[in-house]
């Protein structure tokens, strides 16, 4: 076999596991028909780990997790352990250190998939979001003084540097020109068409308040959008605004670029109008380096081993880690193949109520990824 692939697969807690072996058994399927070979390592780290060990991620998980192609992960949270352990010491920590700092999210409504906005349907909810993932509020810098006392003072800073935003925003241009079904009308004016423009890249910020921040990113986003991607539109909104948008215009959107923290809490916006957490993934990707994708969703500890959580949010994110190897054709066949079965099958994408069990799901796609 010519092509081959070293996966790890950190199922992680919860529900992690359950979602995490229907994707490798969907990856494996689209594997043997694309003609490469995929290996699959196992990975305890998440919660029950910590409870036994008193740490997170051993020292030497980041330097072995480097030997691998890409990451497959299932969820991190666990009931036992204080929010902020497993999150920083495991997702966090690899992202930072595996310099993974792109977070893509594609907001994409599958046919046969109920969103909760009225009148809108596949054509209109489509487009990804390019969140930056290593910078922010998310750097980790602040600080308390007097804490604990009534003069107790907090700080957590937002912070990025040129260098950080240039490569998010770099990305998120290449990202609209390589779209692969060219959508000329998004977001585009028939002017804007007439005028040569292929996609576009609406910037999310708040420039009219975080002043120095935005407005790095504002200046940045224009320099480079000019001088090297001059076949892209460029919009900007604010955050606030962009959160109207996503409910009333979604077809409005192609590509978004935007800092961490907004990215964060825009995309779980998405999630719900793609139809919920049971279907949306994301990717955490360094392009130089070892990447990592995930359901956006939690370990939804309560459905545990129950078989009926949906694995799809975890069978995509397989899809997008093929995607981001170089398989193409075996991650498009297995979206397509996602697509059937949730215009043909599944009653509702939520837990439970999917007329289909977690393995069985994962069964629909495999065969059809076969
Ligand atoms: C996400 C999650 C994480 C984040 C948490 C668990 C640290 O909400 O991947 O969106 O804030 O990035
Ligand atoms: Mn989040």
């Amino acid at each position: 076999m010519s092509r081959s692939y070293d996966v790890a697969v950190i199922g992680g807690d919860g529900t992690g596991p359950e979602v995490t072996a229907e994707a490798v058994k969907v990856m494996r399927a689209a594997a043997k028909k694309h003609g490469f070979g995929l290996t699959f390592a196992a990975f305890d780290f998440g919660g029950e780990r910590y409870l036994r060990t008193g740490e997170a991620l051993p020292d030497s998980a980041v330097s072995e997790l480097r030997g691998f192609d890409a990451i497959l992960l299932g969820a991190i949270g666990h009931p036992g352990v204080k929010p902020g352990i497993l999150e920083k010491g495991i997702l966090l920590r690899l992202r930072f250190e595996l310099d993974q700092y792109i977070n893509l999210r594609p907001v994409k409504l599958f046919p046969g998939v109920e969103t909760p906005i009225k009148g809108k349907g596949p054509a209109e909810i489509d487009f990804v979001v390019v969140r930056e993932n290593t910078e922010d509020m998310y750097c980790g810098m602040g600080g308390f003084s007097h804490r604990g006392t009534p003069d107790e003072v907090a700080v957590q800073t937002a912070m990025y540097t040129r260098m950080g935003v240039e490569r998010a925003l770099r990305y998120a241009f290449e990202y609209a020109r390589a779209r692969r079904q060219p959508r000329p009308w998004k977001g585009l004016s028939a002017d804007d068409v007439k005028a040569g423009l292929k996609g576009q890249v609406t910037l999310v910020g708040k420039t009219n308040v975080l002043t120095y921040v935005y407005d790095l990113w504002e200046r940045a986003f224009h320099e480079i959008g000019r001088a090297d991607y001059p076949d892209i539109k460029r919009d900007y909104n604010h955050v606030d605004a962009c959160c109207m948008w996503f409910v009333k215009n979604p077809e409005w959107y192609d590509v978004i670029v935007t800092g961490n923290m907004f990215g964060d809490i825009i995309t779980d916006l998405g999630a719900m109008i793609q139809g919920g957490l049971g279907i949306a993934a994301g990717g955490n990707i360094n392009p130089a380096g070892v990447s990592m994708f995930e359901p956006i969703g939690g370990s939804a500890p309560k459905y545990t081993g129950k078989n009926v959580i949906n694995p799809l949010a975890a069978i995509c994110a397989g899809a997008m880690l093929l995607d981001t190897i170089g398989e193409r054709a075996a991650a498009a066949a297995i979206e397509a193949a996602v697509a059937d079965v949730t215009a043909r099958k599944l009653k509702s994408m939520a837990a439970g109520r999917m007329g289909y069990g977690t393995a069985e799901v994962g069964d629909l796609v495999a065969e059809r990824a076969s």
